[in-house]
């Protein structure tokens, strides 16, 4: 089979990996795709915004199935415009990628279909929701409705945070994805990470992880788009799993197909699991990055396999097998990240941090004169697995020491959590 993969980041470098590895792969290309993916696909330079001239590439090299790593594509229909001509695609309609690109379409859903999360009200203007916020009171989350590449949401401790953050959405602090905003109750709990492979009819539960979104170690400073990342997460137990499968995944599967928008691609939800049992924070609707940096290392089937059972609705006929192994990536950043990160510093020394049993994925370089340079925020995914998340965090870090990269940085107690769990 021939495959374009869409997409530059870490996420699409470990699926660009996994690809690679299948017998029934002929041939890999990537969009833009970056210099990690480069050493196992053929790299395109072609404008993804341009749903005509991805199609024509794809005739004109018989590709037989597109596979979309982030969001934004998809949200925007590039999924319905390549099926529209007739090729294959692992990804959702831009109405079924609504679950992402809008988190009052998917509160209205919970709501309709009862998917436990947190209780909300949905608002176009700042008066009815600094009304409902000052009737709720502090703590509370207010959330632009659209996609805001993870900076649209404000967990506000006071009420004159949360009155801040509503005018600041509507005055337009991000841009027409908080023309409309959700305000919503604040859960407690841990959070975890809840993967499917959905086919429109089917979803097949596909992993667990847990990530760390704050910048600094302990969980302190501003949010990221994910510092790292381990899977499986210990706290997703099988009874958890169920529960979630039947409350939330479920349901969802059911509300979207009665809406006209069966769901295909990846579901990612996002949950809390408060006292109440888990309850849905969001819904994305591809892989999480790093988290499937995690996954990937974990899967032992045949990628391909099952992006092409997904494609073709017979995720029923598949299983998901996964080693017995935990899986851990570090994420290394430029300086400067998440505000400014500083690009062009020159990296050395991944051949000798692939040598100490890691795989490095990337995120954000470039090659520069010959040499591998940061060119954006996260650049690295230092990745490693082991017994449990104890051994594979050891292999991961120890892999990070072997980097030559005085400019970068990266978290240094990834996966505290399950670590504290497993030394109890
Ligand atoms: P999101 O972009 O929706 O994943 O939100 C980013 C982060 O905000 C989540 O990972 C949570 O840590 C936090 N968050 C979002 N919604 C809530 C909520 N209703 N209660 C508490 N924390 C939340
Ligand atoms: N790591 C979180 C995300 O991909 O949304």
């Amino acid at each position: 089979m021939n495959v374009l993969l869409i997409g530059s980041g870490g996420r699409e470098h470990a699926l660009a990996w996994k690809l690679a590895a299948s017998p029934m792969l002929t041939k890999l290309y990537a969009a833009p795709g970056n210099p990690g993916i480069a050493q196992e696909a053929e790299l395109v330079a072609l404008d993804i915004a341009d749903h005509a001239a991805v199609a024509a590439f794809c005739k004109d090299k018989g590709i037989d199935l597109v596979v979309v790593g982030p969001e934004g594509p998809l949200v925007v229909g590039i999924g319905d415009d390549l099926r529209a001509t007739g090729i294959r695609v692992f990804g959702p309609s831009g109405k079924a990628a609504q679950l992402e690109g809008s988190k009052g379409f998917t509160k209205d859903l919970c709501a309709r279909y009862g998917i436990p999360t947190a209780a909300y009200g949905r608002f176009d203007n700042a008066a009815g929701a600094r009304a409902y916020v000052e009737k709720t009171g502090a703590p509370i989350v207010i959330k632009a409705d659209g996609l805001a590449a993870g900076k649209g949401v404000t967990v506000a401790m006071t009420l004159d945070e949360a009155l801040e953050a509503v005018d600041a959405c509507f005055e337009g602090a991000f841009g027409g994805a908080g023309a409309s905003v959700v305000v919503e109750e604040f859960m407690t709990g841990e959070e975890a990470s809840f993967f499917c492979l959905c086919d429109g009819k089917t979803a097949l539960p596909f992993g667990t992880a847990q990530d760390h979104k704050r910048v600094g170690d302990g969980d302190v400073g501003p949010n990221t788009g994910g510092m790292g990342a381990y899977s499986p997460a210990p706290v997703m137990t099988p009874e958890l799993i169920d529960q979630t499968m039947r409350e939330i995944i479920e349901p969802t599967m059911r509300g979207m197909t009665e809406m006209g928008a069966p769901f295909s691609g990846v579901l990612f939800a996002g949950l809390m699991l408060t006292d109440q049992g888990p309850k849905l924070i969001e819904y994305n609707t591809r892989f999480g990055d790093p988290e499937c940096q995690v996954l990937m290392m974990r899967l032992k089937e045949d990628l391909l396999v099952l992006l092409n059972a997904a494609a073709d609705g017979q995720l029923a006929h598949v299983s998901a097998r996964w080693r017995d192994e935990a899986a851990l990536t570090v994420v290394m950043a430029a300086a400067g990240y998440p505000g400014m990160p500083q690009k062009g510093s020159v990296i050395s020394g991944i051949d000798k941090s692939e040598a100490a049993c890691a795989q490095v994925f990337h995120a954000g370089t470039a090659v520069s004169d010959g040499k591998i340079v940061a060119n954006g925020g996260r650049v690295l995914n230092v990745t490693a697995t082991g017994r449990n998340v104890s051994e594979a965090q050891h292999k991961a870090y120890a892999a990070v020491d072997m980097l030559d990269w005085p400019e970068g940085f990266c978290r240094r107690d990834i996966g505290w959590r399950a670590v504290e769990r497993e030394q109890q």
